[in-house]
Order: C-alpha cells, then sequence, then structure tokens
C-alpha cells in the first residue's frame, strides 16, 4: 500500500487517494500479491457458513472480498465505503445487493442489529478507519453475529486495538472465537508487513 495512505492528514485526503488509486487497484495489489480478502473469506466460511447471512462489508472498495465471497456461494452482501471511486469499480463487479457511501466513525444508516456479520479486509490500519468505530458496529450486529476483520500487526497500533477490543468484551459482550496466525499482507511489496485476521462474537444487545 502507498505510504502517502497511511499518513493522509485527514479523512477527506485519505479518499481522495483511494479515489485517485481506483481504477488500478485491482491490478496493483494482485502484483504486491494482497493476501487478507482471501484470509478473511476463509475466516467466514468457518465462522458463519450458511449461505443466507446477511453480510456488510466494511471499506469495501473495489469489492475483492464481496467478488471472493459471491463465488463461494454467499448472496446478501452489502458494502460500504468512504471512496466514490472505489465504491464505483465494486459497483462493475455485480456481486453486491448494495453499495454506500459512508464513513467509519460517523454514525451508519443501517437499523440495530441487522446483520448476521461484519467484515473488514484492510481497514483496520493506521491512518485509515478509527478504532472507536467498532463502537457503532456494535450497534448493527445481531446477538451472535460475528465481527471478522484484518487487524494491521505491528507495535503501536497493535496495542491499541487490543486495548479497544477489551472495551468491546466489557460493553458488548464481545467473545474471541480466533486469531488466526500473523501473514505477510503485501509479500511481493512489504515483507515486514504483517497482518491477522480476528473473529469476535457479539454475545448481547448493546
Ligand atoms: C486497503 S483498502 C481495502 C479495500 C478492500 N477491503 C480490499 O481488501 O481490497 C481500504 C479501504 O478502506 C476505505 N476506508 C478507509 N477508511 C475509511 C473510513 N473511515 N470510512 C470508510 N471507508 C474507509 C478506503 O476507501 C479503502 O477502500
Amino acid at each position: 500500500m502507498p505510504q502517502r495512505l497511511y499518513n493522509a492528514s485527514s479523512h477527506g485526503t485519505l479518499m481522495a487517494g483511494y479515489d485517485a488509486w481506483a481504477e488500478t487497484y485491482d491490478r496493483d495489489v494482485q502484483d504486491f500479491g494482497y493476501a487478507t480478502p482471501d484470509a478473511v473469506a476463509a475466516a467466514v466460511c468457518r465462522h458463519l457458513p450458511k449461505r443466507d447471512v446477511r453480510l456488510l462489508d466494511l471499506g469495501a472498495g473495489t469489492g475483492l472480498l464481496g467478488e471472493t465471497l459471491y463465488g463461494l456461494g454467499y448472496r446478501h452482501l452489502v458494502g460500504m465505503d468512504g471512496s466514490h471511486g472505489m465504491l464505483t469499480q465494486a459497483c462493475r463487479k455485480g456481486t453486491y445487493r448494495l453499495l454506500c457511501r459512508m464513513a467509519l466513525g460517523r454514525p451508519l444508516g443501517f437499523p440495530d442489529h441487522y446483520f448476521d456479520g461484519l467484515l473488514a479486509a484492510g481497514v483496520y490500519t493506521p491512518g485509515h478507519a478509527p478504532l472507536a468505530s467498532l463502537f457503532e458496529l456494535s450497534r448493527i450486529l445481531r446477538p451472535g453475529g460475528m465481527i471478522i476483520f484484518s487487524i494491521k500487526w505491528d507495535g503501536g497500533f497493535k496495542e491499541d486495538v487490543l486495548e479497544v477490543l477489551q472495551q468491546m468484551k466489557d460493553t458488548a459482550g464481545w467473545q474471541c472465537q480466533s486469531w488466526s496466525a500473523a501473514y505477510r499482507s503485501w509479500p511481493y511489496a512489504d515483507e515486514t508487513q504483517e497482518a491477522r485476521v480476528l473473529v469476535y462474537k457479539q454475545t448481547c444487545r448493546s
């Protein structure tokens, strides 16, 4: 991922960066060996095996995760992202029932406890979706639903994630189901960057 996106000074600057990248994003991340959508999709198959579940792809981007899940038989896919350019590319794939332009970190226009699963690939990473947005996610996830998301696994950011997850456990009864092993998220572009896919179950209404 281009370093300038990690260092974007504001949400608007970050979204402008993704708008500018959108057309070549799929080709570029394929060249980088981007591993995260497949890693998240594998966790979805394991923890939400029924194909009729309602899934929301957070920071869906150009829809790589939706494309994989659709191929695996999931049909109730909704996507959201803050970048109009990325959503335009996702729309072309024709795999989401609905695509919405919204910002993580602000109230989301979905009903309470609507989704069975909330998914995020490459979105909870420095300079991207604020970790505090996890509290709003809890509102739209049904009790018993799963949140399956990748996390960039590095020093300070990792510590912040663990702190917020402890708060989610205390306030929304989030229960850890699994953590993947750390893997290289962009193996052909940067061998040092690692991520994990985390799976949590929401055990109560919040
Ligand atoms: C690295 S891309 C990942 C896209 C897609 N999930 C994938 O795996 O290819 C990060 C995406 O998160 C979106 N994003 C980052 N911060 C966001 C925010 N606060 N609200 C909504 N979307 C955001 C960006 O627009 C971008 O599409």
